[in-house]
């Protein structure tokens, strides 16, 4: 919860301005942490209009944002994904911009899917990525332009991003679920409270410390099973689920995305963030993050404050 993240994190290093570039699911949430905690933050969408769009940025429609909306930031967070070709959005529109610009920190949101297959084992950052998925190797082709781009960079691996609004609970009330048993099949996750929180704590880490490992993986304690998860949700919203069907019985249905999640099995090694680094989980398991998701589903506080203008 916000309040929980106000009260964990440093406030950002002062006289900074954090712009966020693409300010859907994740983005939104750092800018409200942001916000609560008295940061300069502006944050960039495609359409004119949409909710927290402070100004306008979409690579495919060469829309930049203004000299006066650039003007003066200090950190910047990318949370666009690559595009068809997997080329960088950020990269091929505005690196010119961003090399001029007194950046001190630099973060882009990556996924976990770069490790590609590790048979369910766990997996850190010393890991040399296996990319099987072509959306991944597009995905480690960003991270490798981020990295050489000059910019002081810091990337961010995430696994499943969940939250308020995107959870088991919005897939369950959707009738969405698929109660699927692939043996030793695990998942790894993190909330939203975790992404903001984390991005924080390695911003005042990078400007007060100079300690700033470019590779970190942002993941929850726990990987764990589909079943596990839907269950607990189900529990928490007191209903039943459909049956548990074995996996090769469901693939045949499924899509080919859903399909490709089911291909890779691995386990997200968070021990560089938490034990190296020191940063507190808000959610050190999807129940904590479920209870959370749950509150804030009975309150209404996703459909109606979720996005603060
Ligand atoms: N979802 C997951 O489980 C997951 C897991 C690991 C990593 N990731 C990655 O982590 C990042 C954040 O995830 P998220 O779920 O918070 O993302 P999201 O809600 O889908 O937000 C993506 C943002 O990128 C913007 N965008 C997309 N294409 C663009 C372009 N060509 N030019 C300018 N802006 C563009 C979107 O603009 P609009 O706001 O106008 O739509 C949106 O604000 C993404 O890169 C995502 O791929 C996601």
């Amino acid at each position: 919860m916000i309040k929980d993240l106000v009260n964990q994190c440093e406030p950002l290093p002062s006289n900074s301005k954090l712009l966020i570039l693409g300010a859907g699911f994740s983005g939104q949430h750092v800018a409200n942490l942001a916000k609560q905690m008295g940061a300069n933050v502006i944050c960039s969408r495609r359409k004119e209009g949409t909710p927290g769009a402070d100004c306008i940025f979409d690579s495919t429609k060469q829309k930049i944002p203004s000299e006066k909306a650039l003007s003066e930031v200090t950190h910047v967070l990318s949370c666009i994904p690559p595009d068809a070709e997997g080329e960088d959005p950020v990269l091929i529109s505005l690196k010119k911009e961003l090399k001029n610009m007194p950046l001190q920190w630099v973060g882009y949101l990556s996924t976990t899917g770069v490790y590609g297959d590790c048979k369910g084992q766990w997996v850190t950052e010393s890991d040399l990525p296996k990319p099987q998925l072509a959306r991944s190797t597009r995905r480690l082709g960003c991270e490798q332009a981020w990295q050489t781009s000059g910019l002081p960079i810091q990337i961010l691996r995430l696994p499943g991003i969940y939250g308020p609004g995107r959870s088991a609970i919005e897939n369950i009330k959707a009738g969405k679920t698929k109660m699927i048993d692939k043996p030793g099949q695990v998942f790894s996750r993190i909330h939203i409270d975790d992404i903001a929180g984390a991005i924080f704590h390695l911003i005042n880490l990078s400007t007060k410390k100079n300690i700033k490992p470019t590779i970190v993986n942002v993941a929850d304690n726990l990987p764990s099973t589909n079943i596990e998860v839907m269950q607990y949700a189900a529990s928490l919203m007191n209903i039943s689920l459909p049956p548990i069907e074995p996996f090769q019985i469901a693939a045949p249905t499924m899509s080919s995305m859903a399909l490709s999640f089911w291909q890779e099995n691995r386990k997200v090694s968070n021990n560089k963030l938490c034990n190296e680094l020191g940063y507190r989980l808000i959610h050190s398991d999807y129940k904590s993050g479920l209870k959370d998701c749950w509150l804030q589903n009975k309150s209404n506080i996703f459909s109606n404050n979720y996005f603060m203008n």
